[in-house]
């Protein structure tokens, strides 16, 4: 008994060391490429039904030889608690908006009154992403926000 006391305090050491990291592509062809400057803060806690302001481009010297190719239609969406094991997977996703031009370069959002049920409220990831339909194997592009939580 002692021993695998020990061993599950040893998995849990590992696993609350091991926070998820965002910057890292979420999938295969999946660039990080997407600057956000405006949006929601890093640890922050937001309110369900908080309008959030989000501005974005592609003008970074990330990613260049992308340039050339328009961004599909952008969309946003939450992720609760992705985990990267080595693919990545989460326990809830929600889409938020859709449908957004690349060359707005801004979107309002609305954080969702009616999330579904979580163990942890405060890993809440927020992804802007679209993908490239001209582009040699039609590669995504991202921002990842978070952890935050989302909170009344
Ligand atoms: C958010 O929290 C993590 C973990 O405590 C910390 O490493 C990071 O610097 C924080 N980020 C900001 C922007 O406060
Ligand atoms: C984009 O707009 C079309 C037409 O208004 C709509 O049918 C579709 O559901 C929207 N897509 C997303 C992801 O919001």
């Amino acid at each position: 008994m002692k021993i695998s006391a020990a061993l599950s305090t040893a998995l849990l050491a590992v696993s609350a060391s091991a926070a998820f990291d965002k910057t890292i592509p979420w999938g295969k062809r999946d660039y990080n490429c997407v600057n956000v400057w405006q949006g929601i803060p890093d640890n922050s806690t937001i309110a369900p039904g908080a309008e959030i302001n989000i501005k974005f481009n592609r003008d970074s010297p990330k990613c260049k030889e992308l340039r050339s190719f328009p961004g599909s239609p952008y969309s946003v969406r939450l992720y609760n608690n992705p985990v990267r094991n080595p693919e990545v997977s989460w326990d809830e996703t929600v889409n938020v908006k859709g449908n957004i031009t690349e060359s707005d370069g801004a979107v309002s959002i609305t954080i969702p009154t009616d999330l579904p049920e979580v163990a942890d409220d405060s890993v809440w990831y927020l992804r802007l992403d679209t993908s490239l339909s001209t582009a040699p194997q039609m590669p995504t592009l991202f921002h990842a926000a978070g952890p935050f939580a989302i909170r009344a």
